[in-house]
């Protein structure tokens, strides 16, 4: 027995005492004899038990200081690298440099760090983490926490010596001394713990060994979905069929008058040929609807403004009835713009020249009479659903009955049996177009009073040297006519 007391690991000596001040006096007098590595065991805080055992101050408020200061330094240094260096870029309008900016993650940073020097630096100081304390293999040492002080010198001190520091603690009035042993119970790990710790280990790779079977085997098994994200939405490919709408198609069209952001460069009016502007302030549902006819080819709302217009007029021709027995005629009450948008120059007038020639001559004709070389062919094949081109002649076409904007809107959504041109021909040109349209209509029928007065005799003098020429040319015909008949006698 007294062997084995011999190979037990001596830790050190401790002392039991019943009262703070005999605790604190026999700590004073193992302080005063040299021993430093020496502890005191209390059930509460004692005050001064620290300068009467000699212990120094802790370090540990450096610790935290070096701490704090690393995380500043570490804030600092990251946010000036990385926007005053490596990634330049203006934030709020602020220098790339600019401390105060800077401040929140920096304090951020030092008060972490210095809380994480705190904690573990107080860990490492009491060496911790420890499972045991050889202090604990005396059943006395369990009244530390409730109503005894224990006073401890180990035996690493220089100056331990066991018979020694047993005579001064005895000196100093402690009726228990013990001699502070390695705890003697088995040291192996029970049989079971690793048991639970293998089956656990076990069970945890459970999920990755099937992840990992998962990923290099096949299978004909549907996919094993634990989220479904949007694996099962019904996504239908460009021109599928679909049940969820009501005409079946999978592809949605815009919502009637949605413009793409940058899309809309010109007003209405000069989209449409319609006085929106006017028309906003009266008649709003109208504007939707006339928008949705003429710029989106909406076949509903062109329908639902026909009758508008139908029922305007029936109840126009109810009023006058009386006066003029008119058959009921759908009169055009739409605000069409009257004027051209665009600035009318030989620019624009060449440009609806040539896209008159390019687009409308092939049905109306180069003169705009309405013979073009379609209508000649149909005309030459009697086409039976033919409907010959209007001539741009017609008083019912010129500027005071037909403005600017119908015949925009005619070229662009087409009328009755002519198509429309919107597809075709841009808008500028459609209103160059328009434009050239007048000029053309002014060069068939026009009066001396609109030509300015300083070309008037210019003007005159022309047409007499035309006419004169057209006299000569029937002269000279009437003689050739002449001749030939004398020819043949
Ligand atoms: C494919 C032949 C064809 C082409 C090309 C054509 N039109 Fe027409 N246009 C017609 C026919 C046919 C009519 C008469 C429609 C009706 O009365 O049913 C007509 C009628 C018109 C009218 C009279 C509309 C009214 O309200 O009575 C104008 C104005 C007109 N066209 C202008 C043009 C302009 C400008 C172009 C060139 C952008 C053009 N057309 C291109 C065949 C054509």
């Amino acid at each position: 027995m007294s062997e084995t007391k011999i190979e037990t690991t001596v830790h050190g000596m401790m002392a039991e005492f019943t009262t703070v001040d005999s605790l604190l006096s026999a700590c004073r007098r193992v302080r005063d004899a040299g021993y430093t590595k020496t502890d005191a065991y209390t059930p509460f805080p004692v005050h001064g038990i620290d300068k009467a055992l000699g212990i120094k101050p802790t370090v540990l408020p450096w610790i935290c200081l070096i701490a704090g200061a690393t995380g500043t330094c570490i804030a600092l240094a990251m946010q000036i690298w990385m926007n005053s260096i490596d990634y330049k870029y203006i934030i709020s309008g602020k220098p790339f440099l600019s401390l105060p900016a800077f401040i929140p993650v920096a304090f951020e940073l030092t008060i972490l760090l210095a809380s994480f020097g705190a904690f573990f630096g107080m860990w490492a100081l009491n060496g911790l983490p420890k499972f045991s304390n050889p202090m604990f293999t005396d059943p006395r040492f369990d009244r530390a926490t409730d109503d005894r002080f224990f006073l401890y010198v180990d035996a690493s001190d220089e100056r331990y010596d066991a018979a020694g520091v047993r005579s001064l603690m005895a000196d100093t009035g402690s009726d228990y001394i013990n001699e502070v042993v390695e705890d003697d119970s088995p040291k192996e790990v029970p049989k079971p713990v690793f048991l639970i710790w293998g089956l656990s280990v076990a069970a945890s790779l459970v999920p990755l060994i099937c992840i990992l079977t998962m990923r290099v085997t096949n299978s004909s098994q549907p996919r094993f979905h634990i989220f479904f994200d949007m694996d099962f939405s019904p996504a239908k490919d460009a021109q599928q069929v679909t049940s969820l709408f009501v005409d079946n198609r999978a592809m949605r069209s815009d919502v009637p008058g949605t413009v793409a952001r940058g899309q809309m460069e010109e007003s209405l009016d000069m989209l449409t040929g319609i006085d929106v502007e006017a028309l906003t302030l009266t008649d709003p549902p109208r504007v939707e609807r006339l928008v949705r006819a003429y710029m989106q080819a909406d076949d509903q709302a062109k329908a639902e403004e026909q009758e508008t217009l139908e029922k305007e007029a029936e109840a126009t021709d109810e009023a006058t009835e009386a006066a003029e027995a008119a058959p009921a005629s759908v009169m055009d009450t739409t605000p069409w713009v009257e004027k051209n948008p665009l600035t009318v120059d030989a620019d624009l007038l060449a440009t609806g020249q040539q896209q008159f020639a390019i687009y409308c001559s092939v049905c109306h004709g180069m003169d705009g009479y309405g013979n073009g070389l379609v209508n000649q062919r149909a005309q030459s094949i009697s086409a039976p659903t033919w409907v010959p081109p209007a001539s741009m002649h017609q008083e019912t076409l010129y500027a005071d009955k037909y403005p600017d904007g119908k015949l925009f809107s005619t070229i662009s959504n087409g009328i009755r049996k002519m198509p429309g041109y919107a597809g075709q021909i841009k808008l500028k040109d459609r209103w160059a177009i328009v434009a050239y349209v007048r000029a053309l209509q002014k060069s068939q029928n026009a009066s001396l009073d609109l030509v300015p007065d300083a070309k008037k005799a210019a003007v005159e003098k022309a047409v007499e040297e035309a006419k004169a020429e057209l006299k000569r040319q029937a002269e000279e015909a009437e003689k050739a006519a002449a001749a030939r008949q004398q020819a043949q006698q």
